[in-house]
């Protein structure tokens, strides 16, 4: 059975006694995780030591970075290496957000070398992919994503694959209060299993998360995550307050 995850993207917000607050709150409002279920936050590096801390000890919780470089180590000013954020306990990376991609220039060649990077060091990729507004409206999204998929994640192997969580985000609904229906999103997971189906096999197919991202609050994450390929969902605006982030963890089937 796959895993069915409640990711936080906490982005670049909230200062550290804010951030203590949030978990805090979390922590302290009522939500379930099953076995197969997982609760994820990634939270600006500064404070990865923090929410680690807060969070050790509970079952199926897990801090994730939002970035890493794509190089072990060396002269790179500012930059974080993947081996570093496992060494403070952090074992999930988000990789390719949209944000990255177009503020960042982040290339998918760039992204099959931090996906590289951190299946090296045994931890997870949180690899986002979605179409702008543009190719929606044009109707080609799927091939836009299978594009992404493709350049950034082919060269892995089917042992590398079942390892690699796919956050689809179409950016029209980032941010904007607009979210892809259910249908539309299970349409799109489902073209993204067949995907992978095509390279790997649908067994391996099968057993990739696939999380949907842009604009999931607690009123419509149950929805969204009874699609039968919807594994749950990467969350901006609704993982900043905690009554929505637990509700949201609480739709997870
Ligand atoms: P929102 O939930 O704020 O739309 O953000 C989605 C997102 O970008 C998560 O990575």
């Amino acid at each position: 059975m796959r895993k069915q995850i409640a990711a936080a993207n906490w982005k670049m917000n909230l200062s550290q006694n804010e951030a203590e607050t949030l978990l805090d709150q979390i922590l302290a409002t009522e939500h379930h995780l099953s076995g197969n279920q997982e609760a994820i936050f990634a939270v600006p590096a500064i404070y990865i030591p923090l929410a680690v801390q807060k969070l050790s000890g509970k079952n199926n919780v897990f801090v994730a970075a939002q970035n890493c470089h794509q190089k072990t180590s060396g002269a790179y000013t500012g930059e974080i290496a993947a081996s570093m954020y496992a060494s403070a306990g952090v074992h999930h990376i988000v990789l390719g957000h949209s944000e990255r991609r177009e503020y960042f220039a982040e290339s998918d060649a760039l992204l099959a070398e931090k996906t590289d990077a951190v299946l090296a060091i045994g931890s997870t990729p949180i690899f986002c992919c979605g179409e702008p507004l543009s190719i929606r409206e044009a109707g080609t999204q799927n091939s836009f994503v299978e594009a992404q998929l493709k350049n950034s994640l082919f060269h892995l192997s089917a042992d590398q694959i079942v390892k690699v969580v796919i956050a689809y985000e179409p950016i029209w609904a980032i941010g904007t209060g607009k979210t892809a229906t259910s249908d539309q999103a299970q349409e799109i997971h489902a073209y993204i299993r067949s995907v992978f189906a095509t390279k790997y096999g649908a067994s391996i197919a099968d057993q990739i998360s696939i999380l949907y991202g842009g604009s999931v609050k607690a009123s419509n994450a149950k929805e969204i995550f009874s699609q039968p390929d919807v594994d749950g969902g990467l969350v901006g605006g609704a993982s900043l307050i905690a009554t929505e982030f637990a509700a949201i963890i609480n739709a997870l089937k």
